[in-house]
């Protein structure tokens, strides 16, 4: 009686350190390594093994063995014929004797033989077969006993559970990096969709050729200056590609106009950053301020622009940057009616209406973006592919830039520029 009691405490206590192994060790490999220890441990079983069966292969696996030595087999086949007997079996140890019959003993009875494997418990966990536990002879020699197979069934199914645990996590890791990959696509494709706009809507004005997308580049470089994640720097530079979206329903005469258009055409032609947000508006944009861009990349820090002459902190943020970047543009590149202006006087002219026109953080941030890149503190040659090289070789850029810097740091959130640090 005094025996039975010592070998239920001991059986209860394994048990338990087994439910815990189970639920607390994030290494799956040693969770199978210490619960097999545990299992022949509290048995006295000399040897054995746990392997987890793979369906797509369909073949177990050895994850943990002891004393079964190098020469046993560390993967085993299965055939469906298999695979039914141990599910029709359940989570019951099988006499090695009986399962002779499965089709998979004809290539492993040798094997199994030598290492005098015992039992074999099939661990079926809700009607799946997750693995199989081998067990050889007991040290003491003697046959298993019903008390055994019980205790040898309790832990099984401790371990089953544990191996079910860690399927159920790769298949969520699995499809969790699927979704990944989708969005990754379909980014790319909202990326190109949105390029494929830009370039057609600025194939509808011949003299302003890849206008959205240097507006989008543009963008893109304030953005990145002001330390924006990649997900914000992307969601600025769509703003950019389609901020003149509306343009599409303007009258190509208007915009094509290679004279002052009059006021009626004007009026016209002010009306495309309203349609542009109606366009823009109804799409789910990843970036929701999108259509926000479009509709206010016209407006003024001093309420002089269009369409709702808003005011400073009436402009949401997105579209300050973006007309930073079209007005840099427009300045930047030929018109029919004039030619671009040098970067002397662009600087000149950015620094002049910063406060007014635009954000004076934000002119800071692109005039310091494009001082990096000039004086080769940045490897990247964004202005120079958007500008060419020799635009931005004018003389006493330097200076000028640097000056603005620093005239403009009262209302810069960024840092001061020395005249004597680069
Ligand atoms: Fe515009
Ligand atoms: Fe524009």
């Amino acid at each position: 009686m005094a025996e039975n009691q010592q070998k239920l405490i001991h059986t209860f206590g394994a048990l338990a350190e087994l439910g815990h192994e189970v639920s607390q060790k994030n290494n799956f490999q040693e969770m199978i390594r210490t619960s097999l220890h545990l299992l022949l441990g509290s048995l006295g079983i000399m040897r054995g093994g746990v392997a987890r069966y793979s369906r797509f292969g369909h073949e177990l696996n050895m994850l943990a063995v002891r004393g079964l030595g190098d020469d046993f087999p560390l993967s085993l086949s299965l055939c469906y014929e298999d695979e039914r007997q141990f599910l029709i079996n359940g989570l019951v140890p099988i006499e090695v004797s009986q399962a002779k019959v499965l089709p998979f003993f004809q290539i492993y009875d040798r094997s199994f033989d030598a290492k005098k494997v015992e039992l074999l418990v099939p661990l079926v966990i809700r009607d799946e077969l997750v693995g199989v536990i081998l067990l050889g002879e007991k040290a003491n020699g003697e046959p298993y006993s019903s008390y055994d197979r019980d205790i040898i069934c309790a832990m099984a199914r401790h371990i089953g559970v544990g191996i079910g645990q860690r399927n159920l996590m790769a298949e969520l890791e699995r499809r969790a990096e699927e979704n990944r990959r989708l969005y990754d696509d379909l980014r790319m494709t909202y990326k190109d969709t949105v390029k494929a706009f830009a370039t057609a809507i600025d194939c509808k004005d011949k003299y302003t050729e890849g206008h959205s997308v240097r507006v989008g580049k543009y963008s893109e470089i304030i953005a990145a200056e002001l330390g924006w994640s990649e997900e914000q720097i992307e969601g600025v530079a769509v703003a950019g590609y389609l901020h003149d979206v509306g343009k599409l329903t303007v009258d190509r005469n208007i915009i094509n106009s290679s004279v002052r258009i009059n006021a009626k055409e004007s009026a016209e032609l002010n009306k495309h950053p309203a349609i542009g947000y109606e366009i823009l508006l109804p799409i789910a944009h990843p970036y929701t301020d999108v259509p926000l861009a479009a509709k206010y990349h016209h407006e003024r820090l001093d309420g002089r622009g269009y369409p709702d002459e808003l005011e400073d902190r009436e402009i949401p943020y997105i579209a300050k940057i973006v007309c930073l970047a079209d007005s840099f543009d427009a300045m930047t590149t030929d018109r029919p009616y004039k030619r671009r202006r040098p970067a002397n006087e662009v600087v000149e002219d950015l620094q002049r209406n910063s406060g007014k026109q635009f954000a004076p953080e934000l002119v800071t941030a692109f005039c310091s973006a494009m001082l990096k890149e000039i004086t080769q503190e940045t490897k990247q040659k964004k202005f120079r592919r958007l500008l060419g090289r020799e635009y931005l070789e004018a003389e006493g850029i330097v200076p000028l830039l640097k000056n603005a810097l620093n005239g403009m740091n009262g209302t810069s959130s960024l840092t001061l520029v020395s005249l004597d640090q680069i």
